[in-house]
């Protein structure tokens, strides 16, 4: 019996015609080869967000970024207006341009122009190459077609996205459609207390994805974060999200906000480190109240509504939460069966020390649940590769894990579509 209705097709699955209920392959969790089609099909094509703009505030504000899986890295900086994105790698021979110590670690900063450690090749903010060590050495050299190699790169809502593709197929706006672009309004660019951790597991980026697109699991793995008493009765009453909507690649999923009262629960239902706090995974309770939020941010009109989760295909998301505050997840493939997660949680700047200590009381519980997840998704990878099974059964709640593997396999196979075509 459901807690809450259901579509008139009778179930969330059955109401999006592309999904049907038949267990499904975990084969593309697992295989290398699919791996590859991935590189090419997914994140050398779609829209990746790869930071805010808040991480360059200036004229020569840059960062790098990692980016494993299409065995790049990049360099995002500012210049006056414009926020760019360039390969990370030098003209001459090669050398990756941006780093500090170690070259595979990402770096942060504020340049006036990026000079290479090899020999000494410079570039301009806007990517110019300005100068050639002992240029009168080579032959017919023109700098002019020596600038450091663009990357598509935009902003929505603060957040930068970059596209590898020589030419995207679609704008940033047009890929993100109506309801991620729903979102656009929440005030992000005031939510500048940032708590950030990453985390490497042994774990598919799907496989890491899915634990984060189902709260099916939530009262079982998560279930030591109640107090004793409480535990068998909250794995018992298990868990329902009163919506689902999905939209192209992307989705959501929305929680009702009964669940997430916990200030107005009786204390001994609380636990005692949240109670001292005031916060928990929740978020601050006594978090200023942001007025009223854009519509997009609760599409189904839930109420009392807790937490919006949107998922930005195909490998970011979004999380805006009742209590004022919004977190996000990215998973970066780094293999087929390793992934690193990075967790971000961001809020209204704390205005005294009891504010700061209910912040930062929310992201240590964030970091805790997600290493819960993580812990149990490795466990998860090795079943899977195991290869005994090769079928596996999906409820009603994991509506979102069936889409998003969907998602993924229409895409790889479009570009095996166009791959054939030539
Ligand atoms: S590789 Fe950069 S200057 Fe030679
Ligand atoms: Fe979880």
């Amino acid at each position: 019996m459901s807690r809450y209705p259901k579509p008139a097709e009778g179930s969330w699955t059955r109401h999006y015609p592309h999904l049907d209920t038949e267990p499904v392959s975990y084969e593309d969790s697992i295989s290398p080869e699919w791996f590859d089609l991935e590189r090419e099909a997914v994140f050398r094509r779609a829209w990746l967000k790869v930071g805010r703009v808040e991480q360059i505030p200036r004229t020569g504000s840059y960062f790098t970024k990692e980016i494993a899986v299409a065995n790049t890295s990049i360099v995002v900086v500012r210049d006056g207006p414009d926020v760019r994105a360039f390969h990370n790698v030098c003209r001459h021979r090669g050398n990756k341009l941006v780093w500090t110590d170690f070259p595979k670690e990402e770096t942060s900063g504020t340049a006036r122009q990026f000079v290479c450690k090899y020999h000494g090749w410079r570039y301009g903010l806007d990517g110019a190459c300005t100068f050639v060590q002992q240029e009168g050495e080579f032959f017919n050299l023109d700098k002019a077609d020596y600038g450091l190699m663009p990357v598509h790169c935009d902003t929505f809502a603060g957040f930068i996205f970059v596209n590898l593709a020589p030419e995207p197929s679609q704008s940033l706006r047009e890929f993100l459609g109506p309801l991620l672009l729903g979102v656009e309004d929440y005030p992000f660019g005031e939510m500048t207390d940032r708590y950030a951790f990453r985390v490497e597991c042994r774990a598919n980026w799907k496989v890491f994805s899915d634990a984060f697109l189902e709260f099916y699991h939530a009262p079982v793995v998560h279930v030591g974060q109640h107090p004793r008493a409480l535990r068998a009765m909250i794995t018992q009453a298990g868990y329902e999200a009163p919506y689902y909507q999905v939209e192209g690649p992307h989705a959501v999923v929305t929680t009702a906000g009964s669940l997430h009262r916990v200030w107005e629960m009786p204390a001994e239902n609380v636990k005692p480190a949240d109670l001292a706090t005031r916060s928990g995974l929740f978020g601050p309770w006594d978090q200023s109240q942001l007025g009223e939020l854009p519509p997009g941010i609760n599409p189904g009109k839930i109420n009392p509504w807790g937490l919006s989760s949107f998922q930005f295909f195909p490998n970011f998301a979004i999380l805006i939460w009742e209590a004022g505050w919004y977190n996000t997840h990215q998973y970066w493939p780094t293999s087929p069966n390793t992934v690193v997660f990075e967790g971000d949680v961001y809020s209204l700047p704390a205005k005294s020390a009891s504010e700061r200590v209910g912040r930062e009381m929310a992201a240590v519980s964030f970091k805790e649940y997600s290493l819960q997840d993580a812990n149990t998704l490795e466990a998860t990878q090795m079943g899977i590769e195991a290869g005994v099974i090769d079928r596996w059964p999906l409820n009603d709640q994991e509506v979102l894990v069936r889409h998003f593997h969907h998602g993924v396999q229409e895409w790889v196979g479009n570009y095996q579509r166009e791959l054939a075509r030539g």
